[in-house]
């Protein structure tokens, strides 16, 4: 499903790939599975003892859609309160953003939706946002019901799925259909690359200088 960008050159058969990137950041509770998702989606891994995330995380992985190239540079976000405040330097200049909740745990739930509210008074206005109830493989102690979460999401105009990065159910597809929401400009163009890096990092340029596809991770 997902795939590292190719060249996007025309060779006289093959049709030429447009190249989009954009920055998504990952956003809520401590331990309901964001870095997981991450890991599950970039490198097809699961790890029962994933260790928290201090500070952030900086993961790159391509979706390819017909004749797209989809990059998303991810922002993965500690979820621990005392990071709280660090959270606007991660959802600046977002053009995406996955905010995830537990399925067992109904508070995560609640904190998911002050995610979405500070999201849409602070983030850009026209970021989309996915809803992921995530750890749907544990179904028997579900405590937060599909129709509710469901129900909220599309009051609030946001994507929804359930997803398990334990069994990997819906986390290819829910980054792929993040992707199909995004306006497609070409990054290969060098008068739409400069535009689209100046978007992508805002204030935080200095991000560029680390390398794009590799676990940079950024402490306190
Ligand atoms: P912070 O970095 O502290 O904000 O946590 P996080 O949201 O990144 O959670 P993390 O990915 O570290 O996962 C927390 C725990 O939940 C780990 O023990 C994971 O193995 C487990 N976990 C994550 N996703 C799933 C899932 O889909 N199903 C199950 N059963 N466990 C999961
Ligand atoms: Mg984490």
């Amino acid at each position: 499903m997902s795939s590292r960008g190719s060249g996007g050159r025309t060779n006289g058969t093959l049709p030429q790939t447009k190249i989009c990137q954009f920055k998504l950041v990952l956003l809520g509770d401590m331990a309901v599975g964001k870095s997981s998702l991450v890991l599950r989606f970039v490198k097809g891994q699961f790890d029962e003892f994933q260790e928290t995330t201090i500070g952030a995380a900086f993961l790159a992985q391509s979706v390819c859609l017909d004749d797209t190239t989809v990059k998303f540079e991810i922002w993965d976000t500690a979820g621990q309160e005392r990071y709280h405040s660090l959270a606007p330097m991660y959802y600046r200049g977002a053009q995406a953003a996955i905010v995830v909740f537990d399925i067992t745990k109904p508070e995560t739930f609640e904190r998911a939706k002050a995610w979405v509210k500070e999201l849409q008074r602070q983030a850009s206005p026209n970021i989309v946002i996915a809803l992921a109830g995530n750890k749907a493989d544990l179904a028997e102690r579900r405590l937060v019901e599909y129709e509710e979460a469901q129900t909220y999401a599309e009051d609030t105009g946001l994507l929804f799925m359930e997803t398990s990065a334990k069994t990997a159910m819906n986390v290819n597809e829910l980054f792929l259909a993040i992707a199909k929401k995004m306006p497609k400009t070409d990054t290969q163009n060098p008068t739409h690359a400069a535009r689209q890096v100046r978007l992508n990092f805002g204030e935080n340029w200095h991000f560029l200088q680390g390398p794009l596809t590799s676990d940079l991770k950024i402490s306190e």
